[in-house]
């Protein structure tokens, strides 16, 4: 396991660039938002001073808004396509006039990641001062989410590109992109000359990726004209339970730095009514998880998920539920034959077990599975899933994503996208400091 920490530092510390980490060198050759928080986690371990700086630098580059970017364009790279030039985030008004970035965000990891940097910390006192000198800008982007992005007022917040849900090639978007025909862009791809295309999405899908920014665009990246015009609007189970596990941290840091009671207000009604929602509208009565909803053609997503199960991560969910799901997930993720846990559900047949979310394990997911089950006390699941995570990183390296099937990890390559991944290395230290 000593081994393992040190490999999982080296990882780390090349992918610092001073200030910030890129996720994986000329695959994701910038700082992306939700990779920064899990990276923050892993150097708060035993480098606090990167740990703090990642989420300075990430929220330096926060918009007037409040909004974060996806990705903060730091340096020019021609190993990534769309690059600036592409994004053009100086269209809106208010985005940010130090940084280049996207116009669009990731899910919303901040405020919980600041509250991990708070547990791990050795020194509080000085983690505290960080987090009183950033948890503000934390405050206003949950603001600008609720202001913004939830123009039905459900208390669950949309986003408007697959690439904002962080689960970029599910097949849960398939049937979207089926109602969409965009024309067919002149590009080149680069990160299929660093990773294998199997395990990267389609030229037609980067159409679809490609299309959704230009009608964004043609409008600045106007939210109201998004939320209006956007062929892809989604409520996202994912990114909900993130916001409210950020909502919920930001509650006990302000009540830690004492003096924000109208803060603490506004965060309790904004978690009291994002959970309603999660717990009506996004609820799945005949599959019995959370899904997706398709806000612009008004219809649930049926298709179960790794983010189908990712509420447990936030105490929202009654133990009938968790008991459900957790069965759900061993019954058709967790065969002995199988890792925890697959991105899309394998008894499916839109189930590809190479192809990036479509259904290679994340260690991401893992992590917050993870703690999820040790909130409920579901210790024997919890156990397994770290212990899945720990084996799989092991026998084939620090790789972005994972075959679930057990047997490819003895006969074949069973890590694939990126390598020296920043969040598996970052997030693999936690679990392994983790007690159980
Ligand atoms: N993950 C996306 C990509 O593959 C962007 O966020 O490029």
């Amino acid at each position: 396991m000593k081994n393992l920490v040190k490999q999982a530092q080296q990882v780390l510390n090349k992918n610092w660039k001073d200030g910030f980490s890129v996720p994986s060198a000329k695959l994701y050759p910038f700082q992306w938002l939700w990779d920064s928080g899990f990276i923050a986690i892993g150097f708060a371990h035993y480098d606090m001073d990167k740990a703090e700086k990642e989420i300075a630098t990430l929220l330096d580059a926060q918009w007037d808004n409040g909004f974060i970017p996806h990705i903060v364009f730091h340096t020019p790279s021609d190993t990534y396509f769309p690059g600036p030039e592409f994004h053009q985030s100086e269209l809106h008004p208010l985005s940010s006039k130090k940084y280049k970035s996207t116009g669009m965000t990731q899910p919303p990891v901040t405020g919980f990641v600041l509250e991990e940097m708070y547990r791990i910390s050795q020194d509080k006192n000085s983690t505290l001062a960080f987090i009183k000198s950033q948890i503000d800008k934390v405050f206003l982007n949950h603001e600008y989410f609720y202001k913004h992005r939830d123009p039905n007022n459900e208390g669950l917040v949309y986003i408007y590109h697959n690439w904002e849900s962080g689960t970029d090639n599910s097949p849960i978007w398939d049937d979207i992109f089926a109602t969409m025909n965009p024309p067919h862009y002149e590009f080149t791809r680069r990160d299929t000359t660093h990773v294998d295309a199997a395990e990267r999405p389609t030229n037609r899908e980067y159409d679809h990726y490609l299309h959704i920014i230009n009608i964004a665009k043609e409008h600045n990246y106007s939210d109201e004209k998004i939320a209006e015009l956007s062929p892809f609007l989604i409520q996202d189970p994912l990114f909900n339970t993130m916001l409210i596990k950020s909502n919920e941290a930001l509650i006990n840091l302000y009540e830690i730095l004492g003096d924000n009671q109208d803060k603490i207000a506004q965060l309790k009604l904004w978690n009291q009514k994002a959970i309603g929602g999660m717990n009506t509208k996004l609820y799945h009565d005949e599959l019995q998880v959370y899904t997706h909803f398709d806000v612009r053609n008004n219809r649930p997503i049926p298709f179960i998920t790794s983010s189908s199960f990712a509420p447990i991560f936030a105490n929202f969910v009654s133990q009938q539920r968790v008991e459900n799901m957790l069965n759900i997930m061993l019954d058709k993720f967790g065969g002995e034959d199988k890792y925890l846990c697959a991105s899309f559900d394998p008894t499916n047949e839109r189930f590809d077990p190479k192809k990036y979310w479509r259904g290679p394990v994340w260690v991401n997911l893992n992590w917050m599975l993870y703690r999820g089950c040790r909130a409920y006390d579901y210790n024997t699941l919890a156990e397994r899933i770290k212990k899945d995570t720990i084996e799989i990183v092991e026998k084939s390296g620090f790789y972005e994503y994972f075959d679930a099937r057990k047997e490819i990890h003895i006969s074949d390559k069973a890590g694939y996208g990126g390598g020296d991944f920043s969040w598996t290395a970052a997030l693999l230290l936690d679990l392994i400091e983790s007690d159980l």
